[in-house]
């Protein structure tokens, strides 16, 4: 990643409204890759589901006997009823039962029931399972994938980027704060705003504080005007400012560190795993956040944070979780009113494309990809 050397548009502006655009993108982007729906700790018994919606399509998500979590489309293959209407409980028997005509269904998918009816005698039950969608799991986070047959394994689309949290032992922790939001901007804005820092020193004074490096408006060393003179020190240089340890609006923390990352990476004092455009770690020696981004509509997303903590530290620690929580959360505020603005400001018909300044290059590789990922 360089600074952009050359004046370069930014996306047209009705691409951030446009219900067309807005339904090629899902075709294009979300129907393809894995998404990130939940943690493998909301689904704790066999039977338990929550219902959640990618674009315009509902799913379930469920354990099934076997306690492997599966996924289907939220509709039933008689007539197409809606199948689960509550956003979360457990099925009564293990049996995910239409409303309708209460045709019943195994944790699994199968068919299992069609009261009170003969069947034809051509009818095949195998050929009326539920509607699976693929679901596979990493470092406790659950994901699906839309698509027939998706073009990678969850791993691959992962790729190395997963790596920068690899010692932190994810699978293992647990969700003590989880705090869901709407915003109505295009899924496109929210992740834009994540990819720049330009905007940091106005709009997050207190991040400011702990991230010396933001108040040049740049994300990372490389982008710095008085960069450290090797690559290697730019790896290693704390990111968080002299004395301060965490993301709190002090710097400090009295959770106890989480076991696993390396004294490196507990010197950075803060390792991001970002991947687009859907769900972003941030990763702090005492404590990890997740931000999960789901598209509403052309001009809304839902955004789920989770806050990570290993087993049992919040119980031993209670005064000490909003203290945990209190910075990010007042980040995504920031964030979120900067892309509600942004998002309204697009939608004058005067305004066709705005401009990407230097640091603002990896927007650019943003816009390169979803271009790439677009049918021509
Ligand atoms: S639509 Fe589900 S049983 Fe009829
Ligand atoms: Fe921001």
């Amino acid at each position: 990643m360089t600074l952009l050397e050359r004046t370069t548009a930014s996306l047209p502006s009705d691409w951030y409204y446009d219900p067309a655009q807005y339904a090629r993108e899902l075709e294009a982007i979300w129907y393809r890759d894995w998404v990130c729906v939940g943690r493998v700790e909301d689904l704790r018994d066999a039977g338990e589901y929550f219902v959640v919606t990618v674009g315009d399509e509902s799913l379930v998500v469920t354990r099934d006997r076997e306690g492997q979590p599966r996924a289907f489309i939220n509709t039933c293959r008689h007539r197409g009823s809606r199948l689960c209407t509550t956003p979360r409980g457990r099925f009564p028997g293990g049996r995910i039962v239409c409303p309708y005509h209460a045709w019943s269904y195994a944790l699994s998918g199968e068919l299992l029931a069609t009261p009170k009816m003969e069947l034809p005698g051509d009818f095949r039950r195998e050929d009326h399972a539920l509607y699976a969608v693929h679901v596979d799991t990493w470092g406790g986070f659950l994901f699906v994938n839309l698509d027939k047959r998706p073009s990678s394994t969850l791993a691959g689309f992962l790729g190395e980027e997963a790596d920068n949290v690899r010692r932190w032992p994810l699978a293992e922790l647990v969700s003590v704060r989880r705090e869901v939001s709407t915003l109505a901007c295009n899924w496109k804005i929210f992740w834009e705003n994540y990819s720049e820092c330009y905007h940091c020193p106005g709009v997050h004074p207190e991040l400011c504080r702990v991230m010396p490096l933001y108040r040049e408006g740049v994300l990372s060393y490389e982008d710095s005007a008085m960069p450290p003179a090797t690559a290697d020190a730019q790896n290693t240089r704390p990111r968080v400012a002299p004395g301060f340890t965490t993301w709190t609006l002090d710097g400090q923390s009295k959770l106890p560190l989480i076991e696993g990352p390396d004294a490196h990476d507990r010197a950075l004092g803060v390792v991001f795993a970002s991947f687009t455009a859907s769900f972003f770690i941030v990763a702090h020696p005492d404590y990890v956040r997740s931000v999960r981004i789901m598209p509403k509509g052309p001009e809304l997303i839902e955004l789920t944070i989770d806050w990570l903590l290993p087993p049992g530290v919040a119980e031993r620690h209670p005064a000490e979780l909003e203290h945990m929580a209190a910075l990010g959360r007042l980040v995504v505020a920031q964030d979120g009113r900067v892309c509600e603005l942004n998002q309204q400001g697009l939608r004058s018909r005067r305004h066709r494309a705005g401009v990407l300044m230097p640091q603002e290059h990896a927007l650019a590789e943003f816009h390169d990809w979803l271009r790439s990922r677009l049918p021509a």
